[in-house]
């Protein structure tokens, strides 16, 4: 009988508990042998639930279990998950992880533990929930060199904006419904601001092109300063905007990860994500477009992507070596976001046509209106920060002011 630990027992560890001993059964055949939990590390103690008997306070008891050979981590942030982890490792326990803050900012040390340990550390939870992409990207796609990756990554931003869109709510309406509706954090910053997004495009970026990205090196805008008048008008034009994860290989060989609202084309698929849902696009020379889709958050959902590696872990015997990326000793390959070009949808005081054109290039006649106080269109022509900082300069010596401006994406 092989045993696991969960470590940390919120909504995500007591979800891995509970859907482990609903499916217990099947679970056990998948793997081919029989298996038990056998503890549950956390502060707390829970003598109401099935399982409050397994509840251990120290994380030494499970380093010296030799029968426990699977770890859930299901704590969030950096400390003390780190430790606990690495001493997991150490101890020649494979783990799994949802916490993708651990994964952005440690994935590199871990992943390279775990090798020297022969044991695995996966983390396909800590992206997209249930949406199976960390072991499409490393395995199914393996053949392929990526040449970008763009995805809604965070499933309470796109709930608020999917509200602000579709039921004309502004930004702190949608908000408080989604902390109501148990989406959100009493605190937000983490989702609103993007940082959340964040860490996942690092560890989509650092997998599929082999060297870590750090959180600090990602140029990240959240959505709080959306207006609710901008995703009507960007609906009007067929655009939804969304906050948008992604990473794009550049000619000069260097990578630019970047999270930010982004106007996005209703031919594009992205644009059909709605509620809570989370993708990603994946383009490759070889697969050419993928897409993954499914909840990217909640208890069983992340739940069962947890416990799908834990599977993996009791079906293996030793280290998946593919399973890695190197630490990046500096970010010289990550292009500064000053490069970052893109179409643009563009909110302006009441302005002339020809006046558009002339400064800001090609502009879509066919997205033009114009009332008595403001003009939006969409320019066709890629524009950088320094050519939109520009032109923003340039219509206001005409006395036209932006008033509001996203870049696309098609
Ligand atoms: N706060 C995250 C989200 C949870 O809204 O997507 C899942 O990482």
């Amino acid at each position: 009988m092989e045993k696991f630990a969960v470590l940390g027992c919120g909504v995500v560890g007591s979800g891995v508990v509970e859907l482990f001993e609903k499916n217990k059964a099947l679970i056990e055949k998948r793997c081919g042998k029989s298996l038990a939990l056998g503890y549950i590390l956390d502060l707390r103690d829970f003598p109401d639930r099935p399982y409050g008997d397994k509840v251990v306070k120290n994380i030494d008891v499970i380093l010296a279990d030799k029968d426990v050979t699977v770890v859930a981590e299901c704590m969030g942030g950096v400390e003390p998950a780190f430790t606990f982890v690495k001493s997991c490792l150490e101890a020649g326990k494979s783990v799994s992880t949802s916490n993708k803050e651990l994964v952005a900012k440690k994935g590199d040390i871990l992943l390279q533990t775990a090798k020297e340990h022969n044991v695995n550390f996966f983390f396909e939870a800590s992206v997209g929930g249930a949406i199976p992409i960390i072991r499409p990207m490393h395995k199914c796609l393996a053949a392929n060199a990526f040449s970008a990756v763009a995805g809604i990554l965070n499933g309470t931003t796109n709930f608020i904006l999917n509200k602000m869109i579709c039921d004309d709510m502004d930004f702190a309406a949608a908000l408080k419904l989604a902390q109501e509706l148990g989406y959100a954090e009493k605190d937000p910053t983490a989702d609103v601001e993007g940082h959340d997004a964040c860490r996942k495009i690092c560890i989509l970026s650092s997998l599929a092109f082999g060297k870590h990205v750090y959180p600090e090196s990602v140029y990240t805008k959240g959505i709080r300063e959306v207006e609710l008048k901008d995703t009507k008008l960007c609906e009007q034009l067929g655009y939804a905007i969304k906050l948008i994860a992604q990473v794009k290989a550049l000619e000069n060989g260097k990578i630019l990860p970047t999270v930010m609202p982004m106007a996005v084309k209703n031919t594009n698929l992205l644009s059909q994500v709605n509620d809570v849902f989370n993708a990603v696009m994946t383009d490759t020379d070889g697969a050419d477009r993928s897409m993954f889709y499914g909840r990217g958050a909640g208890k069983f959902p992340t739940a069962s992507a947890v416990l799908g590696d834990m599977i993996e872990q009791f079906q293996l015997d030793g280290t998946i070596c593919a399973q890695t990326w190197e630490s990046a000793e500096n970010t010289d390959f990550i292009e500064d976001f000053s490069a970052f070009a893109a179409k643009r949808y563009f909110r302006t005081s009441a302005a002339d046509v020809k006046l558009l054109a002339e400064v800001l290039g090609d502009v879509d006649e066919k997205t033009i209106s114009t009332d008595e106080d403001e003009t939006v269109c969409i320019v066709n022509t890629e524009m950088n920060a320094a050519q939109v900082d520009a032109a923003v300069k340039a219509l206001a010596q005409k006395g036209v002011q932006v008033l509001a401006q996203y870049p696309v994406l098609e």
